[in-house]
């Protein structure tokens, strides 16, 4: 059986390949970005805390009942369980799935400009708006990320998924070192760093609290079950524990790094001052491309280049983990051969991100969805469906499955499976586990998730 569902060959390739499943979009655009607003140094080490006091007990609980049952979430909840609990396995799924359709646009998009750089077209930064309403391209860019997402999940665990994180992985580490080093000798440089990273405690209220937690479980790829599958393709062999830290860690580190590489850039673009630095989407897509032009025509494309590689590398490895979710399920569950199910939901998915993809300005009604809450503009179709499948499933989906692990399951049977392979284990580690799925993930990502589903959709503040 094990065999025939495939296996990861290494520990490395596990970590590697779950690293690269955590490390995308949300480290490279939106951690740096919400450190610089939110307090510097002090956001990280909030950070830090929420990863390794929240998220990794919740890691190491996915990747055991993966190990455990040796299957896709809806049949592992099945198998520990009862049926109905395979509701959470379901509803995981379903949050990958649409979390796939908008994360391939944006996927698209980085690709898109990878192409855009090497021609050494820098002006795209000032025609971002325009670039995301060229529907034939940017359908194009989608097709080709999804395609290439599917032909590295086709061909397996240790053939596709291992095997492209095992290049995919240390290529990013490097293309990220070359461009901290040089943009560190970047005039001003220091200036983006002081804004980076100068702690501002001041800056820490509720909001800032609640963001980084969000943003900290999201960036983990917990809550959906991505692990739980990952996990079932790990062997006994393995130390479950350690290998969740060292995921955590990676995944943190190339965040923390991202910074250091995009503020001294855009200290220099705008010389020393980091007032009205935009976040996200804008920092990336509108404000790099003119940091690259300043640099000259060559610098400028191998550095704007090697950027925006590195950011559709760090998609690729998540779109992968993405999809092999929903794969899992239907090999598993529904007895559908690989390929078919690999290629059916690529397409399916593909085809439900078009709306998302109209929804930044080419098509009106997609583009001012729905006005939420007490906001005065409208949020588009992207965002919205982001809001319900990331940021509202995916910590639903965490505080019961700690409920899950610490209530049905039982911690004894969690305390079994993560005992197999874990050498020198530090006995007070697997207590705090015990006791954080018991206690401190149910309450704390249940109050995100609820918090975010009163706040969004019913209008009440909370900030
Ligand atoms: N963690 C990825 C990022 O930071 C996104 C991602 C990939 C993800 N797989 C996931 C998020 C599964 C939640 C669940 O960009």
């Amino acid at each position: 059986m094990a065999t025939e569902r495939g296996q990861f060959n290494s520990r490395i390739g596990f970590i590697l390949a779950a690293a690269g499943s955590a490390v995308g979009l949300g480290n490279i655009w939106k951690f740096p970005f919400e450190v610089g607003q939110g307090g510097g140094a002090a956001f990280v080490v909030l950070y830090l805390t929420f990863c390794f006091l929240l998220c990794f007990p919740v890691m190491v609980s996915e990747i055991a009942i993966g190990r455990k049952t040796q299957l896709n979430p809806v049949g592992a909840f099945k198998k520990l369980g009862h049926g109905n609990w395979s509701i959470i396995g379901l509803l995981g799924i379903i949050a990958g799935v649409l979390i796939l359709s908008f994360y391939n646009v944006v996927a698209g998009w980085a690709f898109g400009y990878f192409l855009e750089m090497v021609q050494g077209n820098f002006g795209i930064g000032k025609e971002f708006g325009t670039f995301i309403t060229d529907v034939t391209k940017i359908s194009l860019y989608g097709i080709v990320f999804m395609g290439v997402t599917a032909f590295i999940v086709s061909r397996g665990i240790s053939g596709g998924i291992e095997r492209a994180a095992k290049i995919l992985m240390p290529t990013l580490f490097i293309l990220i070192l070359g461009l901290i080093f040089y943009a560190l000798t970047l005039d001003g440089a220091m200036e983006g760093i002081k804004f980076y990273l100068v702690p501002d405690f001041s800056e820490i209220n509720g909001e800032v609290v609640y963001s980084a937690l969000g943003q900290a479980f999201f960036s983990l790829s917990l809550g959906m079950g991505a692990l739980i599958t990952y996990g079932s393709y790990v062997s006994r062999k393995q130390n479950i524990v350690r290998s969740a830290a060292l995921i955590t860690l990676t995944d943190v580190s190339i965040a923390f790094l991202a910074g250091l590489m995009i503020f001294p850039f855009v200290a220099y673009l705008s010389q020393g001052s980091m007032e009205g630095v935009e976040g996200g989407a804008g920092l990336i897509f509108a404000t790099l491309p003119g940091v690259f032009e300043s640099l000259g025509p060559t610098l400028g494309i191998v550095i704007g280049s090697v950027f925006f590689l590195l950011l559709s590398f760090a998609a690729l490895t998540s779109t992968v983990s993405l999809l092999e979710v929903p794969v899992a399920y239907l090999v598993d569950e529904k007895k559908i051969k690989r390929p078919y199910a690999v290629w059916g939901m690529a397409i399916f998915i593909f085809l439900l991100g078009i709306p998302s993809m109209l929804s930044n300005g080419s098509v009106e009604a997609l583009t001012s969805f729905v006005t939420l809450g007490d906001d005065d503009k409208a949020t588009n179709f992207m965002d919205f469906i982001g809001l319900i499948a990331s940021d509202s499933f995916l910590p639903i989906g965490g505080a019961l499955i700690s409920i899950f692990v610490a209530y049905i399951w039982k911690t004894n049977n969690l305390n079994e499976e993560i005992a197999i392979g874990r050498e020198n284990a530090i006995p007070i580690v697997t207590k705090y586990i015990n006791f954080a799925v018991m206690f401190i993930c149910p309450v704390i990502l249940g109050t995100i998730g609820i918090i975010t589903i009163l706040d969004r959709f019913f209008g009440v503040q909370f900030f």
